[in-house]
């Protein structure tokens, strides 16, 4: 038996170390926001009715017999139903909300598609591991942004700290010490297909220097990850501004995230960097607890439309 209705819902993202390069292989370091999350409800529905889809944030209502499958909520609801193995459409409301800001680098599309397949799979009383909810949101990904490395996905469906190499098993990051992080919103909206796939036109065309470029932000993540382990902010702050020189040198810094960069480390920051795909969306930066409210003031006074502090431990 169904229940009556069900409440699911997986936490925004952001990437500390290694975003671009680890589409092409090389490791990076992202864990879960959970002051931000994706939810989603089922209900029972209307005998007959099959699958209606809400999303009011969007002011979107539509049945799932309506929608096409190049439509990202409408994909993530048909794969799930068939990782069921439920052939015929069920009657039920799936109603989608979320506070984590769109196409600003906090991986709002997968923590999506991840409180979906959760809602689904508690509803119909067939919860999914964190690698199936992943798996899904993965393949729901491709339509949003094309060649994702599957870092978002997997980092909100498994809500934890995590060391990625696109293809391996997920490695879960041990925090030495808690590490605040604020972050900065710039307000530009910047959708990842379009950054990532200017930056593969660009890499098509001067492989080798790309790769070279690529290795170092692996190694980096690599060495942030022993900083991290080992609960040494003070490494961990400064490689995130050799991540943050190299994003630029790539083409991928946008001036006012060069600004909260620099308004971060103006007022005492360990170390800031843009975070997630660039050309907008947000920058993160890494402060001592008892700096934190400084570095929210300064980011906000240099125009951040939003700051969000966050403890990873
Ligand atoms: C987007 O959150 C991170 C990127 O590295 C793209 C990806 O990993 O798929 C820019």
């Amino acid at each position: 038996m169904n229940r009556t209705s069900i409440e699911a819902s997986a936490p925004g993202k952001i990437i500390l170390f290694g975003e671009h390069s680890v589409v092409y292989g090389q490791p990076a370091i992202a864990v879960p926001v959970s002051q931000v999350r994706a939810q989603c409800r089922v209900d029972g529905g209307t005998a007959g009715a099959g699958i209606l889809l809400r999303a009011p944030d969007i002011d979107r209502r539509a049945y799932l017999s309506e929608t096409g499958d190049d439509d990202p909520l409408a994909s993530v609801i048909r794969r799930t139903l068939t990782a069921l193995g439920l052939a015929t459409p069920p009657d039920v409301t799936i109603t989608v909300t979320s506070t984590i800001p769109i196409a600003c680098g906090m991986g709002s599309g997968a923590a999506i598609s991840a409180a979906i397949i959760r809602a689904l799979g508690e509803f119909f009383q067939h919860p999914f591991d964190p690698q199936t909810v992943s798996d899904i949101a993965f393949e729901v990904e491709k339509i949003y942004h094309g060649t994702p490395s599957g870092i978002d996905n997997t980092v909100v469906a498994f809500a934890q700290p995590i060391f990625f190499v696109k293809g391996q098993p997920i490695e879960r990051l041990t925090v030495g010490a808690p590490l605040t992080f604020i972050i900065g919103d710039t307000g530009i909206k910047s959708p990842t297909y379009k950054v990532v796939g200017d930056l593969r036109a660009r890499r098509g065309k001067n492989p080798a220097h790309y790769d070279a470029v690529f290795m170092r932000m692996g190694a980096l993540a690599r060495a942030a990850r022993a900083a991290i382990e080992r609960g040494d902010e003070a490494a961990a702050g400064k490689l995130m501004g050799e991540n943050h020189a190299i994003l630029r040198e790539l083409g991928i810094s946008h001036p006012k995230l060069d600004a909260l960069v620099s308004a971060a480390m103006d007022a005492g920051a360990l170390g800031a960097k843009l975070s997630g795909a660039g050309w907008g969306g947000n920058m993160i930066a890494l402060a001592a607890p008892e700096n934190a409210a400084d570095v929210r003031a300064a980011l906000a006074a240099a125009g951040a439309v939003r700051v969000i502090e966050t403890v990873v431990r």
